[in-house]
């Protein structure tokens, strides 16, 4: 992978947006194909991976794990796994910027005999951590943190029990933390998510052998080891949320998105930007490796606000930066509810869109649990902060689509993490992107 973002961008306002865009890998399910091919026995395949600075982070601690990792440039990861059998790696695991990395693979690696200190950089060493180690600690493993944040050091356990938990937050990265650690423990783990979060652990381990009961908000997994397998990952629902809004904020718009993960627990923007107006059409539904995949058709329609309920959040949660910037230009107030959760990821995503817009000439009014968007804004240009966050960097860059003056966001390299040909996408499309 080589880094392709400039520190700093400019967006600009110009013609419509058009033609057939090919969309990156599923981060989320890139993340897990890699990790249970490095658990399972034997050989696993893994087509159509993201490959961004947050994938390669874990394919590297998993290639520290004793996995073996064949990743080129272009095509198909080769992945010998170790029969779940890691090693103690000789260095501190760097998960990069990935919360996904580091929650995911601190489960998998609690109960397997084996001690490991899990790091990341700055943004994520402010990050969360209890809510996987408080469930962790529970089926017995024994971590530390430095008071709740990474580094997290897993002591070496080699059996963990199997708990009942009901999530407290709406986190998949929990719940699939606490699923992967099941399969070390000495029987079997029941899970209860209220909150429907993505379900891309549940769908996935299945096909590694795993014998995992249930669907939706009521999960139980046995112990047990894990085959190697096939992967084909779906183009990213989250990425192509930054090409539909694009082409949504300039009139006459028309592009085409083949190959998109349509996953429910994944397509809750797409639902709101129907309720707002846009044209949207998915075509083409067929399944992938266990994922419902589908062509996005997208044309420019003009926007209305909308009310987002807090249970639509985390169908939505990785989109909400692109959704405050298509309401900040669209007509009416959005509301979201219950976004709280946006506080702990890459950045304070609720205070970096709040600055953000402001700039642009859109005040955000935050209470309590909601977020209150006027419309009809974006109403200048000006210089902007990534705040260390990928999709922050991209929301922000789509507004100069629509403000009179360009846009330039300082800290575009965070893009790297998972959309590292944003720009080379955006000006296939027609768009005015340039280094500043
Ligand atoms: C992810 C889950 C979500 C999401 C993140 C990826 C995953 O985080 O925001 O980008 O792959 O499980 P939370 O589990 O913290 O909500």
């Amino acid at each position: 992978m080589k880094p392709s973002m400039a520190a700093a961008i400019t967006v600009s306002r110009g013609g419509p947006l058009t033609g057939t865009l090919a969309v990156p890998g599923d981060k989320s399910i890139t993340h897990r194909a890699l990790m249970l091919a490095a658990l399972a026995r034997g050989e696993s395949h893994i087509r159509g991976a993201l490959d961004a600075g947050d994938t390669r982070a874990t394919a590297a601690a998993l290639v520290a794990l004793g996995a073996k990792v064949d990743w080129p440039a272009s095509g198909t990861i080769q992945v010998q796994g170790c029969g779940g059998r890691w090693r103690s790696p000789a260095g501190t695991l760097d998960l990069g910027n990935s919360g996904t990395g580091m929650r995911l693979l601190a489960g998998a690696l609690a109960g397997r005999g084996i001690s490991a200190t899990l790091d990341g950089d700055a943004s994520l060493r402010r990050r969360p951590m209890e809510r996987i180690t408080a469930p962790l600690r529970a089926m017995g493993a024994t971590l530390q943190t430095r008071n709740g944040c990474p580094p997290i050091t897993v002591a070496a356990a080699d059996r963990l029990h199997g708990i009942a938990y009901r999530l407290p937050v709406a986190s998949a990265q929990v719940k699939s933390a606490l699923l992967l650690a099941g399969l070390a423990a000495d029987g079997p783990t029941r899970i209860v998510d209220p909150f429907h979060t993505r379900d891309h652990t549940e769908r996935m381990l299945p096909r590694f052998g795993a014998a995992l009961r249930g669907r939706g908000d009521a999960l139980i997994v046995r112990p047990g080891a894990l085959e190697c397998t096939d992967i084909t990952v779906p183009a990213d629902a989250s990425s192509a949320a930054f090409l539909a809004a694009a082409a949504l904020l300039v009139p006459g718009s028309r592009i085409l998105l083949p190959g998109v993960g349509a996953n429910p627990t994944r397509t809750g923007f797409f639902d709101l930007l129907g309720r707002m107006g846009a044209s949207l059409e998915w075509r083409n539904l067929r399944d992938v490796s266990g994922e419902p995949v589908a062509d996005l058709h997208v044309e420019a329609r003009p926007l209305t606000g909308v009310r987002v309920e807090a249970r639509e959040v985390p169908r939505t949660i990785d989109e909400l930066p692109a959704l405050m910037v298509l309401a900040a230009g669209a007509a009416g107030e959005t509301v979201i509810e219950g976004a709280d959760e946006l506080r702990h990821k890459e950045s304070d995503r609720i205070e970096a869109m709040r600055a953000g817009l402001e700039t642009l000439g859109t005040e955000l009014r935050v209470s309590a649990n909601r977020i209150r968007i006027p419309g009809g804004g974006l109403g200048r240009g000006g210089r902007v902060e990534a705040a260390c966050d990928h999709r922050v960097a991209m929301a922000l860059a789509l507004a100069g689509l629509a403000t009179p003056e360009p846009v330039t966001v300082a800290g575009a390299e965070w893009i790297d993490a998972s959309f590292p040909d944003f720009a080379e996408r955006m000006r296939a499309a027609g768009v005015t992107l340039e280094a500043a």
